[in-house]
């Protein structure tokens, strides 16, 4: 239906935010889910957007999805953070219920519902965590909250990796860089959580020859969709899962915290943010 005077409004606030798929895909579900709202993408430098936000709020926005360089800054306006947000130390989601800004993380959620989608149960796994940034901590966070057995941590700063040792993962094993592959013989996932492989960056190179013929290979980059990474995990034989399901899983909770309903399973999302990740090339 087309939006009213009446309908719900919601939307994705960041800098840049063209490149943005969520307003494609939170349209997509509200026209199949059939209910009057509108998502809108809105632009804020980091100064304004405290102001911007309060503003939209009392404007009767309902929520926005929070992205660069404004996940952390979405925790220090918030009047309540849920456990992951905090742990995360990053929030992708704000709500306005009340009068108050509620704080929450639906990375993490949307990680672990990705790999579940693909057939991947993370409780009692062991997993590698390539990276230990924003990303990282995310994927670290939805591993040992949906019960993986244990997490190891590579990254090129050792100090990053200990930082999300000591406020998510204290038992965890830390890997040197140039030691990322030894234990891929031994875990059952690894994830690239680094910004490697990402359109314009260099790609991410491991040695595959040591890993266990069950090895489930997981990028949380999406552009391209075949990173190197997972394109030399996939020609070993092994499941390799890419990051557009983490994008498409972590906007569910998003819509239904902002329209009240959940977003329509029936909707191909994925194919229609294939075609505009193909047609930005
Ligand atoms: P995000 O929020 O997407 O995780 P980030 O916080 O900038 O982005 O983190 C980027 C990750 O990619 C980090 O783990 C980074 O390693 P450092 O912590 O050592 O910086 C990793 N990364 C980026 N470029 C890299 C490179 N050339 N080699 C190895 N790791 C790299």
């Amino acid at each position: 239906m087309r939006p009213t005077g009446a309908a719900l409004t919601a939307g994705v606030i960041g800098q840049p935010i063209a490149h943005s798929l969520s307003p494609l895909m939170m349209s997509a579900w509200i026209e199949a889910a059939g209910i009057n709202a509108v998502y809108t993408p809105y632009i804020a430098t980091p100064h304004m957007f405290a102001p911007v936000v309060s503003a939209l709020f009392r404007a009767g926005l309902k929520g926005l999805n929070v992205t660069l360089p404004h996940k952390t800054d979405a925790l220090m306006i918030a009047n309540r953070i849920s456990d992951a947000a905090d742990k995360i130390g990053a929030a992708n989601l704000l709500t306005s219920v009340d009068g108050e800004i509620h704080a929450d993380n639906t990375d993490a959620y949307g990680f672990i519902s990705s790999l579940r989608k693909a057939g991947v149960e993370p409780a009692g796994r062991s997993v590698l965590v390539l990276g230990a940034g924003g990303a990282s901590r995310a994927v670290t966070y939805g591993l040992l909250d949906a019960g993986a057995s244990d997490v190891a941590i590579a990254n090129r700063s050792l100090d990053k990796a200990r930082e999300i040792a000591r406020d998510l993962a204290p038992n965890s094993e830390i890997l040197s860089w140039d030691d990322r592959s030894r234990l891929l013989g031994e875990v059952d996932i690894v994830v690239n959580a680094t910004s490697l492989g990402l359109k314009g960056q260099i790609p991410l190179e491991m040695d595959w020859s040591q890993a266990g013929e069950n090895l489930v290979a997981v990028d949380t980059v999406y552009t391209p969709l075949e990173t190197r990474f997972l394109a030399d995990a996939r020609a070993r034989g092994l499941l390799g899962i890419d990051g557009l399901g983490m994008l498409i899983e972590q906007g569910k909770p998003s819509f239904q915290a902002f329209f009240g309903c959940a977003a329509p399973e029936q909707a191909d999302i994925r194919l229609l943010l294939v075609q505009a990740l193909e047609s930005h090339e």
